[in-house]
C-alpha cells in the first residue's frame, strides 16, 4: 500500500517514535510505501509531502518534536477543505492516512474517514486528556520536565523563605499538574477539574511558616480557574479549533498569594519547555508501539478508528468515542491530592 503520515496540533515528544515504527513495520512487514505530509493537514492541502524510507528515519525514535513539523489546521473550517484533500491523496495514489494528533486533528480524521478517505488515527498530546487510552506518549516525558524543575525551585524557594507558583500545562485536564505536583513533593497542587479556593491554598502556605518550613511550592494547570480573576489567557488569538491561548495563572496567582499572605511570592511558566527534548525511554517505547498498532489497522482496514493503549495493550476504538469528551481527573486523583496535602 501507499500510506501517507501526517503530525497536527501542538507537538509532543514521541511522534517520531511512532513515525519510525510504522514506517518500518510497513515497509519490512508489509511492503509499503510511504509518504510523510508536513505542517500537518496544511501540507495535505498544499501539497507537500517528503518520502518516507527507512534511511531517513533512521534513528528518529530518539529525538523530540516532529520530523513532519507541525499546524493546527481545521480542514472543516476551510471552504473546500475535504474536495481538496480528497484531489491530493488520489493524485498522490495515497491508499491510506495515518493521523498523529490530538482531539482537534482526530476530529479532522473522523470527518474524513466519514467522507470515504481510509484514515486512522495515533492519539497525541502532553496534556494526556484523550478519552479511551489509559495514557498517551509525551506525558510521560513533560511529567519528567515538570518534575525536575520542581525539585530545583524547592532549594532556591527554600534559601530565600519564598513562595513560587509553578505555572505547567493542561488546558482542560490536570494530569501534568497532578503528576508532576506529587512527584516533585508540592505543598498545593492545582486542576483545572476544581475551581481555586484561594482561602484554602493560602492556609496550605502559612501551614509551612507556622511548622518550621518557612517556603512553599505550588503547582498550578494553565487552565485552571480563579474565581477571582477567572481563567488566564495569555493571548486573545484564538486557533482555527476556537482554543485561547491559555498562560498567565501562576503569576496572577503568585500575586494573590502575596496579597493575601504576606509571603514573598514567584512565579515561573515551563510553558513549551514540556514539550521540547528527547522523549523518556517510556514515551520511545510507547510511541514505537503505537506507530506498530496503526500500520496493523491501516492493513486491517480499520478506518475511523485510533490506537488506544488499555493497560499493558495496545488497541483501537472509534475516534468517534475517543474525541466524545475530555479525559480528566476524577475523585480518585483528588483524594490523591487531599490525603497528600497538610491538614488545615
Ligand atoms: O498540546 C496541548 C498543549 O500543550 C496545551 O496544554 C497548551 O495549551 C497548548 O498545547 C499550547 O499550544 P501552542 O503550541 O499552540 O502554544
Amino acid at each position: 500500500m501507499r500510506v501517507a503520515l501526517l503530525t497536527g496540533g501542538g507537538d509532543c515528544p514521541g511522534l517520531n517514535a511512532v513515525i519510525y515504527a510504522a514506517v518500518r513495520k510497513g515497509i519490512q512487514t508489509y511492503g509499503d510505501e510511504f509518504i510523510g505530509f508536513l505542517n500537518g493537514w496544511r501540507g495535505v492541502l498544499d501539497n507537500q509531502f517528503i518520502p518516507l524510507t527507512l534511511e531517513n528515519i533512521d534513528g528518529i525514535q530518539l529525538r523530540g518534536g516532529t520530523i513532519l513539523h507541525s499546524s493546527r489546521t481545521n480542514v472543516k473550517k476551510i471552504p473546500g477543505g475535504i474536495e481538496k484533500v480528497q484531489e491530493v491523496l488520489k493524485q498522490n495514489k495515497i491508499d491510506a492516512l495515518i493521523a498523529l494528533g490530538g482531539n482537534d486533528t482526530q476530529s479532522v480524521t473522523l470527518y474524513l474517514a466519514d467522507n470515504g478517505i481510509n484514515a486512522v488515527g495515533v492519539p497525541k498530546t502532553i496534556d494526556n486528556d484523550i478519552s479511551g487510552t489509559d495514557q498517551t506518549f509525551g506525558f510521560d516525558t513533560a511529567v519528567m520536565i515538570a518534575t525536575e524543575a520542581i525539585d530545583r525551585l524547592h532549594t532556591t524557594a527554600d534559601s530565600h523563605n519564598r513562595v513560587i507558583v509553578c505555572e505547567v500545562m493542561g488546558r482542560d485536564a490536570g494530569w501534568i499538574a497532578y503528576a508532576s505536583g506529587i512527584a516533585g513533593g508540592a505543598h498545593v497542587v492545582l486542576v483545572p477539574e476544581q475551581e481555586i479556593d484561594i482561602d484554602h491554598v493560602c492556609a496550605l502556605l502559612k501551614y509551612n511558616y507556622d511548622h518550621g518550613k518557612h517556603y512553599g511550592i505550588v503547582v498550578v494547570a494553565e487552565g485552571c480557574h480563579l474565581p477571582e480573576v477567572g481563567q488566564v489567557i495569555g493571548s486573545k488569538e484564538v486557533d482555527s479549533f476556537g482554543h485561547a491561548r491559555l498562560s498567565g495563572i501562576g503569576e496572577a496567582l503568585a500575586s494573590l498569594i502575596e496579597k493575601k499572605t504576606g509571603f514573598e511570592t514567584r512565579s515561573v511558566n515551563l510553558g513549551h519547555t514540556q514539550r521540547g527534548g528527547v522523549p523518556t525511554a517510556y514515551d520511545r517505547l510507547l510511541g514505537q508501539r503505537y506507530g506498530l498498532h496503526a500500520i496493523d489497522m491501516v492493513h486491517e482496514q480499520k478506518w475511523g478508528r485510533i490506537a488506544v493503549l488499555h493497560g499493558l495493550d495496545v488497541t483501537d476504538i472509534t475516534i468517534k468515542e475517543a474525541i466524545a469528551t475530555n479525559r480528566r481527573l476524577d475523585q480518585r486523583f483528588f483524594n490523591v491530592i487531599k490525603d497528600l496535602e497538610a491538614k488545615v
